[in-house]
């Protein structure tokens, strides 16, 4: 009996059998067995579908549909994985691919993994009869683009539609969200800034890019692209239904994590802050359909998705965001503003001159929840202050709503016992300006998202009760 090499078979030959095999979760040589037995019978073998992921039922419909357009960057080997976690949240995943994106990953191990056939070609015959970009551009309920090039954002934000991608982009109705990654300096550019700017201004959502090592070596900055886990938290935010976004149409302004003070060009004034309850405020608030300005000190933690983050360092910048960022209906202060600076900083790195240490002079630091609160034209309607506070919480926490004008204060326990500064848990009381009286909620122990969750329903029911 002869032998048969699958090496020996033609390319085209092979390319549909690795297709086949891989759809089917088999090796080429068990493909080949099994077409070989099916031939031989003449009754066609069933061809298993791709196995339902972990979670999904195989037979329910899928939920949602996301297009996914895979762009040409060193991150695209990631978007494999994200289609898997898509479908493994029961999302149908269809895909088109850049020409730039096919240098990095092939249309076959995409079209695997989303189980049919991936699309790359404007002018394809056989997909402008049966899909078109029209249609691929309307039949889902969300587009991802991850990784989004700095060059794919620049034509988007300038409406180029000379290739598949930007022509679905551009003839879309749907949500579209963004999963930037890129060379940290191709990030920091001008022109890339100018242009994501531009496209949230468009009403295009973002998540990320992440900081940290880039896959080119000795590269580290930010530019990473989001994991596949965070790029499906923020798929799944924009595919939340309208009616479970109570803060729709509100703007929302939040400032969070500490400031950093320059002493000279080296040494800086800080302090512990996080910025998880601030950031994870953001979120809550975007997450409920608000437009969300977060004005963010130098913190370790990703943008979040769907939200206007600028980055500060300084007290004085983090007010002059603010401003900026206004009017909104609201504004929340969950900064912990540096209170002083100094106030001659050194240009250059202080020197020990054997004359002992440098008297530092410091000035006090604008108080930004205070000048936000005071405003006569462009006061938010509800000023939510927090009070940081290591003893007697609620009797100093009360003092500063008064002094400082705000309408709520959330009050936390920042002492080492508490846990709350750069912990994941908090245990504040919301006190409330109530005409002439104070009223006080203590709420118990949570993560600071449930606080943040908390936070933004009841800043949507005060909202609601007076219009
Ligand atoms: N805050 C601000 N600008 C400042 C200082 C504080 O906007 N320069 C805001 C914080 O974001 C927070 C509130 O004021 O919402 C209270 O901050 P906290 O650090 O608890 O209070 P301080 O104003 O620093 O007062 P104290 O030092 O007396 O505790």
């Amino acid at each position: 009996m002869g032998s048969l090499t699958v090496r020996n078979l033609p390319e085209d030959v092979k390319q549909r059998l690795r297709m086949r095999a891989a759809a089917n979760g088999r090796s080429m040589e068990e493909e080949v067995r099994l077409l070989l037995a099916e031939g031989a019978a003449e009754t066609p073998a069933p061809v298993k579908k791709p196995a339902a992921a972990k979670g999904a039922e195989q037979a329910a419909p899928a939920t949602h549909r996301v297009l996914l357009i895979i762009a040409g960057g060193i991150a695209a080997y990631k978007s494999l994985d994200l289609i898997r976690r898509l479908r493994e949240r029961g999302m149908a995943v269809r895909v088109v691919m850049t020409k730039a994106a096919q240098e990095f990953v092939t249309p076959l191990s995409a079209g695997a993994l989303a189980g049919e056939r991936v699309f790359t070609d404007l002018f394809d015959p056989a997909s402008e009869f049966d899909v078109g970009h029209i249609r691929l551009a309307r039949n889902n309920d969300l587009i991802v683009v991850a990784p989004a090039t700095a060059d794919l954002m620049a034509r988007m934000a300038n409406g180029h539609a000379d290739d598949l991608a930007t022509a679905v982009l551009l003839a879309t109705d749907k949500p579209i969200l963004l999963a930037p990654a890129m060379n940290p300096r191709m990030w920091g550019n001008r022109a890339t800034q100018r242009n994501i700017a531009r496209l949230v201004a468009d009403g295009v959502a973002t998540v990320g890019p992440n900081s940290g090592e880039m896959a080119e070596s000795h590269e580290a900055g930010t530019g990473r692209m989001a994991e596949p886990l965070e790029i499906v938290a923020a798929a799944e935010a924009l595919l939340t239904r309208t009616h479970d976004k109570p803060l729709a149409g509100r703007r929302i302004v939040i400032t969070s994590g500490p400031t950093h003070e320059p002493i000279d060009p080296v040494r800086y004034i800080a302090n512990r802050s996080s910025g998880k309850q601030g950031h994870a405020i953001a979120r809550a608030a975007a997450a409920a359909g608000a437009r969300v300005t977060l004005v963010s000190g130098p913190v370790e933690l990703p943008d979040p998705p769907g939200v206007a983050t600028v980055h500060v360092e300084t007290a004085r910048e983090m007010l002059a965001a603010v401003e900026r960022a206004l009017p909104a209906d609201v504004g929340i202060f969950a900064a912990a503003v540096a209170d002083w600076s100094v106030a001659q900083a050194g240009a250059q790195k202080l020197k020990k001159d054997g004359g002992g240490p440098p008297q530092l002079a410091l000035v006090e630091n604008p108080d930004i929840l205070a000048t936000i609160a005071k405003l006569k034209a462009k006061r938010p309607r509800l000023v939510i202050g927090f009070a940081a506070e290591t003893e007697k919480v609620i009797e100093h926490a009360k003092a500063k709503l008064k002094r400082k004008g705000s309408d709520w204060i959330v009050a936390n326990d920042v002492s080492a016992a508490g846990g709350a500064m750069g912990g994941d848990n908090n245990a504040v009381h919301l006190i409330i300006a109530n005409g002439g009286e104070v009223n006080v909620e203590s709420w118990p122990t949570q993560s600071k998202d449930g606080v943040a969750k908390a936070l933004v329903a009841r800043i949507a029911a005060a909202l609601k009760a007076a219009p």
